[in-house]
């Protein structure tokens, strides 16, 4: 009872929506929409983002230690959805979305309105997550646009 209490207002945390972009020591390349992602430190510029345990992409992220975040406009939920499957990555794309490789070696999706470039600089075990703090590195802005967030779509995670 009080669980089921909990989790209803865990979910009023409001989140934007990110794939984050990742890329194995051997080069393969996949990405994983997100929302559990904050800015920690104004001073480096770091932020940290959750990535479940259980995850394929959370092997690729361990492996590399760098990781993009493409973030997703208020038009784009078909490809928020697209990206909580497993995607193949071939011909060049992930799932049918082109990129571009940043400075880190991490996938750029041409799609996402802007992105932020990170090198893992500390991790903590929480529970059936990992949380890696990224120290922002690079960055780009495509076009101006208002973040995707789950007020916007009944898309969740969290509870
Ligand atoms: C709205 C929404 C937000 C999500 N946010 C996260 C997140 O913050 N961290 C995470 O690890 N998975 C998150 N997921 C789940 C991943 O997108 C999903 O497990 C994905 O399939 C993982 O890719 P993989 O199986 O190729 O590793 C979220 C799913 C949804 C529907």
């Amino acid at each position: 009872m009080e669980e089921q209490m909990r989790s209803e207002i865990l979910k009023t945390i409001p989140y934007g929506f990110y794939i984050t972009g990742v890329v194995g020591s051997d080069g393969e390349v996949n990405g994983f929409t997100t929302c559990w992602v904050s800015q920690v430190s104004f001073d480096p510029q770091q932020l940290i983002v959750a990535v479940r345990k259980d995850q394929h992409t959370h092997d690729l992220l361990e492996d590399s230690g760098v990781f993009s975040l493409n973030f997703l406009d208020t038009e784009q939920e078909e490809l928020a959805r697209r990206f909580t499957e497993p995607l193949q990555h071939e011909n060049g794309q992930v799932g049918g979305s082109a990129y571009t490789t940043g400075e880190t070696g991490a996938p750029l999706f041409e799609e996402a309105f802007a992105h932020l470039e990170c090198r893992v600089a500390g991790k903590m075990e929480a529970g059936d997550h990992t949380v890696y703090l990224g120290d922002v590195v690079a960055a780009s802005l495509k076009r101006p646009a208002d973040i995707l967030t789950d007020l916007d779509t009944p898309m969740e995670y969290g509870g």
